[in-house]
Formats: structure tokens, C-alpha cells, sequence
């Protein structure tokens, strides 16, 4: 967890740093710190806290120096207090450094650094790396040196970045397994855990692998293996508007990021679904193409076996996934929690393909269950947000979701285009299979096509009414979600997002499993979210929501245009929302976002802080 950020250049580097760490908060935010560097040596500014309780420590007492680093931090080892914020120092103050991960023999190394009389300040992990790395700099002189000698004796993960009085205008920075980018701007060089704090001021971006180490100065950045030897490499060109990653008029990020989400699904299915190529006459039907992937068609036919694998809002997404492949396809699939992955002992061998989803492409247990797979032979295809995030380099294959950055720490859009990937590869790998009619591909890839459109549509209808109904619902203890099949995918979702921004209690039930236990907790007035757009299966889901009814539950029905049985749903619900009309295995795509609306503003309605909730973080780099 944590966000880092450095900066090299001729303007002020706290300024810089500051805008930087804001853009990063959601990496972490229980406290923030600043060292910046000028001719009279190196000055340190924490806080606990917010960015801005350190913003107003900074106006009162500004630094001033064109070098610094900064760093917000998600506590793992020690209490969010002034002291364990970063950035730490060595015993004599000389050498600053900011760290995101973990250090995990830090016990060990504390203790011996101890005994050779090093003074410990805070009760963090990362601070052993200051005093480890003042240790090799009094043997080596050498600021370079001495970060690589210092990393050398470090379990765990990190991404560093460190200043020393000594070298003015050197920045030291170095990555394993926690995210790292370098940027290069005019004349000015930035290092940040995620390309958000770099790109309103350089597109142009190097990403740092496991076990490299940058030199930056203002004259360049030099790349480094921790064996010493240089290692050359292109810089990326992120293709992230600034903008976006900024609240642009919205009163929250993930208000502002739920209206992304027509453009963000745009992005998401842009090039992947043509024109076929067709004889002369007959109008031009549409096929999806997922070539790009790096995976060849003898490859995808070879599978046996599909394994989704993923966190939170991303295993939800993968549960829809499961269903489409194996609506599409002839294969196996399981949809599994990556945290729980490697305990059941998956048979996954050379036959599996592991599809990993992840908005960041860094989170821990996800990156955990790609390596456990890799190792028993299976193929690995990232579905992931992030260009050159860990996933995407640990990876066989690689699609992009192409939301675009996104900050709250809700995830909506991600979510989004996770689903209309997943989409994709089912119809793409159904293709080449064999498995899927030309005629259901065509229906679908021109459904999917339609989906833009149709969410703005949703937003438009049903942003009046979940406010509404989060006024209503404000004040409830437990709000429960039912669904069959597809629709108790989306239903888990719905639930997580009330849980983690409205601290509301939510339980996600298949419908059929109601009367099995929960339903002794429906009484008067407990509110239901049903949600019923499968048509085979709303015969049956309407029974259940009866069954609420008849306990005096106050349940909103979701459910398409087309549905079968519009007028007997409207008798027992008290309220039903319509979503327009789409092939049955599109529909999560649009019932998803009424639940995130109302979310949100069942979030707003408690008056809590939507982008921030408490005890989260938006990327999770521990296990
Ligand atoms: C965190 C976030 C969730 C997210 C999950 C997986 O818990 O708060 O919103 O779904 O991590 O993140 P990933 O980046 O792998 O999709």
C-alpha cells in the first residue's frame, strides 16, 4: 500500500509533490510527508493525517528546493502517527527515503542495525532501510551503490525513492513488487507509484520491473539490475487525459466516474468488434476480434479449463465472466477469490487458462495466484486497467480494460469494462472454438456495441430515483440483495458497494437460497433490492420476491422492458426500475449501475467521505 512520489527539475519541488500525493491519496491516507532539498541541505515535513492537515503544516512552514520526495501512507507496521510518516531518516538525517510494501525481516534487520548503534525513531518496517542504506554509504560513497547494496539484504516488496544531502539533485529510486514509473518531462524527471501524479506534467513514462533501480538527475534517468549493470528501455506514452484524473465539476470522484463509464465502455470495446468480411450485398454483420491479446488460436483451442481469479469488485466481475464462457464456450470455467485460490488446490496445469482481472494489475493476492498458476504450467491472460502494471507484465496474454485512471476507491467504471471484456473474450474465444453460432456472435457483439449508449440512458433515468430511495433507505440496518444466476453476480456487487462506502450491513443472496435461512430476518419495512432481468429465470425470482412481500419487505425490482411478467412484479414490489431491453448475459452491464448510484448516494445521504472510506485503500499490495 502507500503512494510515492519524487521530483527532480527547476520548480518548487514541494508544489509538485503535493498536486502528486493528492492524485495518489487513494493508494492511502492515514498520513503524508515531504522531504525537499536545496543548497542548505535536506527538510522534512509529516503529518498524520490527510494531505491536507500536511498542506497546512506546509503553508505554515513551506520547503522550499527543487528535489524531494513525498509519500502517502496506508499503515501495515506502526500506527498512523507523525513519527511512523514518512519520509524516515538515517541516524544523522542525511539520507531520506519513502517506501511502499513491506519489509518483511525487518525484525531482524531493526535488531543488528541496533547493535551497531543505530537510533530507531519510528515503529515502521521501512525505516530500517534509511539506517541499512547509511550503512553501505559509509563503506561505498556511493549513493547508487549504496541503495542496491541496502536492497540487496531486504524480504519483501518495496518501491523506494531516496535523497542524499550529500548529493544534492540526485534522486536514488528502485522497485520489487510494488509499482514504480518514472517520468520524463522537459528538462524535469518525476518517479511516482502510478502514472496519475505524472501525467499532467509528462505523458512519456518508463516503468520501472522487479529488481531495477533508477539514477535520476537533471540531466537524465539511468537504469540500473541489482547487479549493477545498465539496463536500456522505451519509455511508454500514457494515453490518460490529465483531466481525468480530476474531479472536472463532480462533488465526488466516484459520482464523476460513474458518467465516465459510456466512454469508459467506448474505450473498452474500440477496435475490438468490426465489420466481418462479407460478399458483396449483404450488410456487413459484426464479429469481435481479440487478436491483440498475444494468444494464438491453436492456443485458445488447446484450454480444458478456465480459472477467473480475482479481488472484491473484480471477482465480482468475474463471476459474470464464468457465466459467459461457459454460455459461449465448451470449457470448465470456476470464478475464483484469489486470496483463497491457492489453499484449495486447484488443478491447474498446462491445460488451464487463468484469466487474472484486476483494475491495478498490483494487487497482492491476485499477483499471488498468477505466479502459483505460472508455476503449474498454466497460461495467464491479464484483464487489467493499467499499461505495464505487474499483472500485465506477469502475464501471457494482456487486454486492456481501458477505463481509464480511475481514483475513488468504489470501483464503478473498471467494473464496467471488466464485464464488457469478459464479454469479449467469451464471444472471441467461443469463435474460435467453434462453440458459438455465427448468428448468436453477431447478436451479441451488436448488443455489446449498443451498451454505451444504453448506460447513459440509465444514469439519465435512474439517478433521480436512487437518490430518492437512498433518502428512504438511509437510516437501514441491513439491506439485503437477491438474484438468480446472472443476476446474483450483480447482486454481490450491489451489496459490497453499499458495505464499503455506506457502512451500511449488506447481504447478497441467490434467491432460491432465501427460505433456507435468511428469510427469518425479513420483517416489516427491511429493504430488498431484487433484481430480476434474467427472463428464463423471473418466474421463479418472482416467487422469492412474494415471498419477501408476503413478510412485509420493501423490495425494488430491477428488471428489463421486455419482461415477461411486468404487471405481477409491479404488484408485489413497491417500486420497479426498468432497464432497456438487452440480450439476457448483457444485462449486468446495465443492472450494475443503479446499484452504484445508489450507493452513492446512500453514502452522501450519511454524510460520509465517498471517495475515502475508512479502513480501505483503492490498491491492496499485502496479502
Ligand atoms: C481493493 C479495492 C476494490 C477492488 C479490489 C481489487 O479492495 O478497494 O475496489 O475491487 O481491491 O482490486 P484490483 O485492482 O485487483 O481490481
Amino acid at each position: 500500500m502507500c503512494g510515492i512520489v519524487g521530483y527532480i527539475g527547476s520548480r518548487n519541488a514541494a508544489d509538485v509533490l503535493i498536486d502528486g500525493l493528492r492524485r495518489l491519496e487513494y493508494r492511502g491516507y492515514d498520513s503524508a510527508g515531504i522531504a525537499a532539498q536545496n543548497g542548505a541541505g535536506i527538510h522534512i515535513e509529516k503529518r498524520a493525517g490527510r494531505i491536507d492537515a500536511l498542506a497546512e503544516a506546509l503553508r505554515a512552514r513551506p520547503l522550499f528546493g527543487t528535489a524531494g520526495i513525498a509519500h502517502t501512507r496506508w499503515a501495515t507496521h506502526g500506527a498512523p502517527t507523525d513519527a511512523n510518516a514518512h519520509p524516515h531518516t538515517d541516524c544523522a538525517g542525511r539520507i531520506s527515503v519513502v517506501h511502499n510494501g513491506i519489509v518483511e525481516n525487518f525484525q531482524e534487520l531493526k535488531r543488528e542495525l541496533a547493535q551497531a548503534g543505530h537510533r530507531f525513531r519510528s515503529e515502521t518496517d521501512s525505516e530500517v532501510l534509511a539506517h541499512l542504506i547509511e550503512e553501505a554509504w559509509g563503506r561505498t560513497g556511493d549513493p547508487l551503490e549504496a541503495v542496491r547494496a541496502a536492497l540487496g539484504r531486504v524480504r519483501g516488496s518495496y518501491a523506494v525513492a531516496v535523497l542524499f544531502e550529500a548529493h544534492p539533485g540526485l534522486l536514488i529510486a528502485a522497485r520489487r513488487e510494488s509499482p514504480l514509473v518514472v517520468g520524463l518531462g522537459d528538462g524535469e524527471y518525476l518517479v511516482a507509484s502510478d502514472a496519475p501524479a505524472v501525467v499532467p506534467h509528462t505523458r512519456e513514462i518508463l516503468v520501472l520491473d522487479d529488481g531495477e533501480l533508477a539514477r535520476i538527475d537533471r540531466t537524465g534517468v539511468r537504469l540500473f539490475d541489482m547487479r549493477g549493470n545498465e539496463v536500456e528501455k522505451r519509455p511508454l506514452r500514457v494515453d490518460w487525459d490529465p483531466e481525468e484524473a480530476e474531479k472536472g465539476g463532480f462533488e465526488h470522484f466516484m459520482i464523476k466516474e460513474i458518467h465516465e463509464q459510456p466512454a469508459a465502455l467506448r474505450r473498452a470495446l474500440a477496435g475490438r468488434i468490426a465489420p466481418e468480411e462479407n460478399g458483396a450485398g449483404s450488410p456487413a454483420a459484426l464479429r469481435v476480434d481479440l487478436a491483440e491479446a498475444g494468444w494464438s488460436a491453436e492456443a485458445i483451442r488447446a484450454f480444458r479449463k478456465v480459472y477467473l481469479v480475482a479481488c472484491g469488485t473484480a471477482h465480482h466481475a468475474g463471476l459474470v465472466g464464468k457465466r459467459l464462457l461457459e454460455a459461449a464456450t465448451d470449457l470448465d470455467v470456476a470464478a475464483e477469490l484469489a486470496s483463497e485460490f491457492r489453499y484449495g488446490e486447484p488443478r491447474v496445469g498446462p491445460a488451464a487458462l487463468v484469466i487474472a482481472v484486476s483494475q491495478s494489475g498490483e494487487t497482492a493476492d491476485t499477483l499471488a495466484a498468477v505466479k502459483e498458476a505460472k508455476l503449474r504450467g498454466a497460461r495467464v491472460l491479464a484483464v487489467t486497467n493499467v499499461v505495464g502494471s505487474s499483472l500485465a507484465r506477469a502475464a501471457d496474454y494482456v487486454l486492456y480494460t481501458h477505463a481509464g485512471p480511475e481514483i475513488a476507491v468504489a470501483s464503478t467504471k473498471a467494473y464496467l469494462t471488466q464485464l464488457a471484456c469478459l464479454g469479449l473474450v467469451a464471444l472471441y474465444v467461443g469463435r474460435v472454438r467453434g462453440t458459438l453460432s455465427k448468428e448468436r456472435e453477431r447478436e451479441l457483439a451488436a448488443a455489446l456495441e449498443r451498451l454505451p449508449a444504453l448506460v447513459e440512458q440509465v444514469i439519465r433515468a435512474v439517478e433521480p430515483k436512487a437518490r430518492e430511495l437512498a433518502r428512504r433507505w438511509q437510516d437501514a440496518r441491513d439491506l439485503f440483495y437477491i438474484g438468480r444466476g446472472l443476476d446474483y453476480a450483480v447482486a454481490r456487487e450491489g451489496q459490497l458497494k453499499v458495505k464499503e462506502i455506506a457502512y451500511v450491513h449488506a447481504e447478497a443472496l441467490a434467491a432460491g437460497e432465501l427460505k433456507h435461512g435468511t428469510l427469518a430476518l425479513i420483517e416489516e419495512g427491511v429493504p430488498v433490492v431484487a433484481l430480476a432481468t434474467q427472463r428464463p429465470l423471473v418466474d421463479k425470482t418472482l416467487s422469492n420476491i412474494q415471498e419477501v412481500a408476503a413478510r412485509g419487505g420493501d423490495v425494488v425490482a430491477l428488471a428489463l422492458e421486455d419482461c415477461p411478467r411486468r404487471e405481477a412484479l409491479e404488484e408485489t414490489a413497491r417500486e420497479v426500475w426498468y432497464l432497456p431491453a438487452v440480450p439476457a448475459e448483457l444485462a449486468p452491464v446495465l443492472a450494475a449501475v443503479p446499484l452504484q448510484l445508489f450507493a452513492y448516494h446512500m453514502a452522501k445521504a450519511r454524510g460520509l467521505d465517498v471517495d475515502k472510506p475508512r479502513n480501505l485503500a483503492k490498491s491492496v499490495t499485502v496479502e
